[in-house]
């Protein structure tokens, strides 16, 4: 399976190494053989189509900050005209979301999708501002689209209401989905001011580097509109999401929560609306997670409620999503 990488920060290089370190069970185990065949960076490109050298390329991207030194030859293919002339059956897009329009991720994976390449996204971008018109456009194509890293990075949030939960009528759901923002609550929880939680949470890397994303709530309803779609069948772009950040939660509102036991958390729910919001949550209800954790709650209308809880973002975690994704296409398109 030949893989056109896009973006190698931190996600798109720990995929790289996963798939070098786990080649041998990967074939062993599901008759996988994928070998990256290109990968660019917002600064240039290395391709081979016999298959990229993994270390090569990380010592590149390390010293020159971008895959394009990785060989002597001149490589100043861009990214589209990588995807439109290179060979190969599934497209990684690991960019940086960004929910004006979406770009470079948006015609990445459009011109991937055309060229008759799977995708696979991390990025939820695309997703979030056209998500049915991306649906239909991979029909269209009959190729198969994946994003489980874009919802609860490693933990397979996703795939347990699609898949474990199939023949339920998930009748609504509710779910910390940013870890950012649980992060900050529960430290204002411990007593931290708004702004001291905000900047220890800077300190240890969580922040995205526009803060906004997080604080505002746009990457909670980006997964929001991921999981309406995904889960619940409805046609939503991120203008139908009800959106409030946690910018204007002070100690009174920590204060008055705790004194009824429950914990202000920053929820993303969907039940007639769609609505991200801080709430009030009860301390012994099993959403009510602290740190960095995801967690979502799924009512069934037969299985009743269900709570999945872990880590919902980091590199390793989110390139093990990209991983059961492509175990995942392999299957489905070796299918008769
Ligand atoms: N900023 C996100 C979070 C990263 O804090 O959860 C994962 O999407």
């Amino acid at each position: 399976m030949r893989i056109i990488l896009c973006g190698f920060g931190v996600v798109g290089q720990s995929f790289a190494k996963l798939l070098e370190s786990r080649s041998e069970d990967l074939y062993a185990r599901y008759g996988l053989k994928p070998r990256i065949v290109g990968v660019f960076d917002r600064n240039g490109s290395a391709t081979d189509a016999s298959g990229l050298d993994i270390s090569r390329l990380i010592d590149a991207k390390k010293k020159y900050n971008s895959v394009k030194k990785y060989s002597e030859t001149k490589n100043n293919a861009s990214g589209i005209e990588m995807i439109n002339d290179l060979e190969a059956e599934v497209l990684i897009e690991t960019t940086q979301s960004n929910y004006k329009d979406a770009e470079p991720g948006m015609a990445h994976i459009i011109n991937a999708m055309k060229q008759g390449m799977h995708v696979i996204s991390v990025n939820k971008g695309p997703l979030a501002l056209a998500f049915p018109s991306l649906m239909e456009l991979a029909d269209y194509n009959r190729v198969l689209f994946r994003f489980s890293g874009t919802v609860g990075g490693g933990t397979p949030i996703l795939d347990f209401a699609k898949n474990s939960l199939r023949g339920e009528r998930i009748v609504s759901f509710d779910g910390i989905l940013n870890g950012t923002t649980n992060y900050i609550l529960t430290n204002m929880a411990d007593g931290m001011s708004f702004n001291n939680a905000l900047s220890d949470a800077k300190q240890k890397g969580y922040v995205e580097a526009d803060e906004s994303l997080d604080l505002d709530g746009l990457d909670a309803a980006a997964k929001l509109v991921i999981l309406a779609n995904w889960i619940m069948g409805m046609k939503v772009t991120m203008p139908d999401i009800k959106r409030t950040g946690i910018r204007n939660i002070d100690s009174d509102d920590i204060k008055h929560a705790t004194e009824k036991n429950c914990t202000v958390k920053l929820i993303a729910s969907c039940n007639k609306e769609l609505i991200v919001a801080p709430r009030e949550i009860a301390a012994d209800d099993p959403l009510c997670v602290s740190g960095t954790l995801n967690a979502i709650s799924f009512t069934s209308e037969q299985s009743g409620t269900q709570t999945i809880i872990g880590r919902g973002a980091g590199g390793i975690e989110t390139a093990s999503s990209i991983l059961r994704d492509l175990i995942d296409i392999r299957n489905e398109s070796t299918k008769t």
